[in-house]
């Protein structure tokens, strides 16, 4: 960190209100953007999302055959529309916990032979009808990059292989043919393959020990990577703090044995203000931030002691994040009302702060996937009827719409809190976090467009802050971005739009301009510094 008194000597303050806020102003900060203080290329495979067969997520939201909402290929054009509008980078399939007891072979061919499987995972009925070719006929309708999970549970390293064949293999081997036969003439060369899916956690079917996992996930990735040498793997992480559990140890193993052969690490997060603790939980996506640099320092370390032949190093991906503590199971065994979070305000504040956090790491962290895309656990919630977008779809479309380039390190100063001891979700560990900013912030800069993205936590007061260019000045154009409510609990339903973005251009020339961040709000601001 900076220091500020000691940057700002020097500097004329040409001082400008650029926003007001009806709410009494509480407290001063300042944010001080400085061009040169760059954290790393934000990476827009950090705006992903998820697919995982579960609940109403594939059947009944994606998908849904006979609606007429649907197309003729089964694909609810108003879903498609709402999924565009969050520009999603890269989309992870199958799944998930779901994805340990699956066989690629039953949902690809004719339709009419695929088998129903007992589905162990969430107690439901997989009826096969959306597979491999549907999720890709779908992933080019949403403009998506592919991210394919194979299963490490209760599949062999033969069939993850295979499935490398079929979808990346252009001719010749029986699974490269029989994708041809299929009526897809062409590979769809899916690039990124994750090693399993959390298989640290005993509810994962063919749950294993880390050194157990790591020799699977070694010789796994082998065979896939000598069916299609340009795929990237990512392997299953632990980020299950629950009591008894030893992530760290881990991490350390896995790290430490595929330290040459795997291309990104998975770690997974999901909080809850299960305490009804508003504070406590809008500053929980930092402890989000404290794994990833624990992570990261693993990595450091492990890679000193590589062999990776001018490789990148090992990345992070967080490739499931979001808030999930309402509803945590499957509740019925026709899945129907599975994992469907209905979110407020609060809950999109806590989705602001973890792509700040994304964005603030964004040396290290080069892959996040919300979890997940439609009714489970999502932005984008549907009845048979339509739909609505939840608070949470509304700061992720606008960072994936504009927060690229480059990350800045930004100068916060902004009073603080301590959170005390609270749950950060059911069954997790207790954070107990001291010194919280109430300005929660990051900064990319593409060209000479900067992006300020700003959640204020304080539940009742504006934050009069003052915005400094170390070097330049705002050229005078700004757009202001806001996600508000009337408060932290307010929702959105069908047929009732209560929180959602608002944006409003306003002018100001200088080195420093003044903005009042309203209460519970995220705040996006694009200016140009010139
Ligand atoms: O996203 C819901 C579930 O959460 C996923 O299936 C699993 O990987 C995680 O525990």
């Amino acid at each position: 960190m900076i220091d500020f008194k000691k940057i700002t000597t020097g500097l004329a303050f040409c001082s400008l209100m650029i926003g007001f806020s009806t709410n009494s102003l509480a407290q001063n900060a300042r944010i001080k953007i400085d061009l040169d203080r760059k954290i790393g290329e934000v990476d827009k495979k950090i705006y992903g999302n998820f697919v995982e067969h579960l609940g109403r997520c594939v059947y009944g939201g994606i998908y849904d055959p006979g609606n007429p909402l649907s197309d003729e290929n089964g694909f609810r054009l108003d879903v498609l529309e709402a999924v565009k509008g969050l520009n999603v980078s890269l989309t992870r399939y199958p799944g998930g916990n779901f994805v340990s007891n699956y066989n690629w072979k039953d949902g690809v061919g004719s339709k009419e032979d695929r088998p129903t499987r007992l589905e162990l995972a969430w107690s439901r009925l997989e009826s096969n009808q959306f597979g491999t070719n549907e999720f890709m006929d779908y992933a080019k309708l949403m403009n998506t990059e592919p991210y394919f999970a194979v299963n490490l549970g209760t599949g062999s390293i033969l069939e993850a292989q295979q499935w490398v064949e079929y979808t990346n293999v252009e001719s010749g081997p029986y699974y490269a043919e029989l994708r041809k036969k299929h009526g897809y003439e062409k590979p769809h060369n899916i690039k990124y393959w994750s090693l399993g899916n959390e298989m640290d956690g005993p509810w994962q079917m063919g749950h294993l020990s880390a050194e157990d996992y790591a020799k699977k996930a070694r010789e796994a990735g082998k065979l896939m990577k000598l069916t299609d040498p340009s795929i990237k793997l990512v392997a299953a992480g632990s980020s299950n703090f629950y009591p008894g559990a030893n992530p760290m140890h881990w991490n350390r193993v896995v790290i430490d044995e595929l330290k040459d052969v795997v291309d990104y690490l998975a770690l997974h997060m999901y909080v809850g203000n299960v305490e009804d603790n508003y504070y406590a939980f809008v500053a929980s996506p930092l402890v989000l931030e404290e794994r990833t640099h624990l992570v990261k320092g693993m990595i450091d370390e492990a890679m000193t002691r590589a062999n990776r032949k001018g490789k990148d190093p090992i990345y992070i991906a967080w490739d499931e994040y979001n808030i999930w503590y309402r509803w945590r199971s499957s509740e019925t065994m026709s899945g129907d009302i599975a994992l469907e979070e209905r979110y407020n305000l609060e809950d999109a504040l806590v989705i602001a702060s973890f792509l700040n956090a994304f964005i603030r790491n964004a040396d290290v962290v080069k892959i996040a996937n919300m979890a997940q895309l439609v009714n489970v656990i999502a932005p984008i919630f549907t009845n048979e009827e339509g739909l609505f977008l939840q608070t949470i779809y509304h700061p992720l479309a606008l960072f994936a719409q504009y927060a690229h380039g480059t990350a800045l390190d930004v100068f916060v100063d902004s009073e603080t809190y301590n959170t005390g001891d609270f749950a950060l979700g059911l069954g997790e560990q207790r954070a107990d976090l001291k010194n919280v900013p109430y300005l929660d912030v990051s900064a990319t800069v593409n060209g000479d467009e900067v992006i300020i993205n700003v959640v204020n936590r304080h539940k009742d007061k504006a934050i009069t802050t003052d915005i400094l260019a170390f070097e330049g000045e705002f050229s005078g154009d700004f757009e202001v971005f806001e996600v508000n409510g009337p408060d932290i609990k307010a929702m959105n339903d069908f047929g009732k739009t209560t929180v959602e973005t608002k944006s409003k251009s306003l002018k100001g020339k200088g080195d420093k301009v003044t903005y009042a961040f309203p209460a519970h709000s995220y705040t996006m601001i694009r200016a140009k510094i010139k």
